[in-house]
């Protein structure tokens, strides 16, 4: 296998079996092993389906020489940075550099409403969290990314720039280790279920960069947030453990309260928006039809078990007009 090469071999077989994503790993791990010798590898992991399957390979083909870390943002889904520490350091033994920046991201977002703002704060504190980490760390010469094949297709297209850890700075100078640039995100998952890497992680639902920082809207409050997480945390388990196949699934709190009555008192409390879509590349969106039995279910939830929430919607709209996520 060419690790350097940018084009996928015209008859380089889809992978879609545990046989062949099994051949895959065994070229794989030779083919890092040559590019690393003993070198040590810096990885950003996130948690994401491709972040954690270039792990699973990489701690198989060089163990502890690649360091993972991994920068709680503070806006990840309910126990989503636990269930990386559960997979890999315990799991895997991996060499795992754990940093909870959380404080730091709530801190810098203290009063920031605007989307863009939000957004620029979150992916530029992530570089400079990572860059610390990296900086801290010593005899690293290479830094492995989870790019995957559309990525390179969609820059050597244009459409967008190939995205890396977010853009380190340019004195970090790192050869790159990327052993999935050649799949499709269908056989990255594959390629994952044959490494052990649970279910919940390899099928995982896209999740955006920001997290639920753009989905707690307007400027974040600790309260707010922990709302959001937990009613994020019922409409996953309860539309999963229904079965249902929805590409994408989570809530939003807004920063707005609503009137309501609890234990005969007045309540002045949020909503939960619940967002559910079906699409195919996501520049288009439907919304699924969900059953009324499940929606009574999702909502008596969330309003018994979420403090500080009031009221429970659903949004309709499809995309266009509505994006995806709402900031
Ligand atoms: P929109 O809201 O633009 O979202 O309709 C389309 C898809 O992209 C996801 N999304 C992101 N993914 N970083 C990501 O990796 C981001 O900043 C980001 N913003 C939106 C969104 O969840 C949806 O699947």
């Amino acid at each position: 296998m060419d690790l350097t090469s940018n084009t996928r071999p015209a008859d380089m077989e889809r992978i879609t079996t545990p046989g062949l994503a099994d051949a895959f790993i065994a070229e794989a791990v030779e083919a890092v092993r040559a590019q690393v010798g003993d070198g040590k590898v810096l990885l950003a992991l996130s948690g994401g389906v491709d972040s954690s399957v270039v792990a699973a390979l990489l701690i198989k083909a060089i163990g502890r020489q690649v360091v993972n870390v991994h920068v709680n943002h503070g806006l990840m889904r309910k126990g989503e940075s636990e269930q990386v520490v559960e997979v890999f350091e315990k799991g895997m033994d991996a060499n795992l550099v754990y940093v909870d920046a959380s404080d730091r991201f709530l801190a810098l977002l203290e009063g920031v409403a605007e989307p863009e703002a939000k957004r620029k704060i979150i992916g530029g504190e992530f570089v400079a969290v990572f860059a610390e980490e990296a900086a801290r760390l010593e005899g690293i010469s290479f830094l492995a990314q989870g790019t995957i094949y559309p990525d390179i297709l969609e820059s050597a297209d244009g459409v967008k720039a190939h995205h890396n850890v977010g853009g380190l700075p340019e004195d970090m100078d790192f050869e790159l280790v990327e052993p999935v640039k050649l799949l499709y995100k269908d056989e990255v998952r594959v390629v994952g279920r044959q490494l052990g890497l649970p279910a919940s992680m390899v099928d995982r639902q896209p999740f955006p960069g920001p997290g639920l920082g753009v989905r707690c809207l307007g400027a974040i409050t600790r309260e707010r947030l922990e709302a959001l997480r937990e009613a994020d945390a019922i409409v996953r388990e309860e539309i999963e453990a229904a079965g249902l196949n929805i590409w994408q699934y989570f809530c939003v709190v807004p920063d707005v309260r609503a009137t309501g009555v609890r234990e005969g008192r007045r309540a002045f409390d949020w909503p939960v928006i619940i967002r559910c879509v079906n699409t195919v590349d996501a520049m288009t969106a439907e919304v699924p039809e969900l059953d009324w039995p499940l929606m009574k279910r999702l909502t008596a939830r969330i309003l018994a078990e979420v403090p500080g929430v009031c009221r429970v919607a659903y949004d309709l709209t499809p995309k266009p007009v509505g994006t995806i996520e709402w900031e």
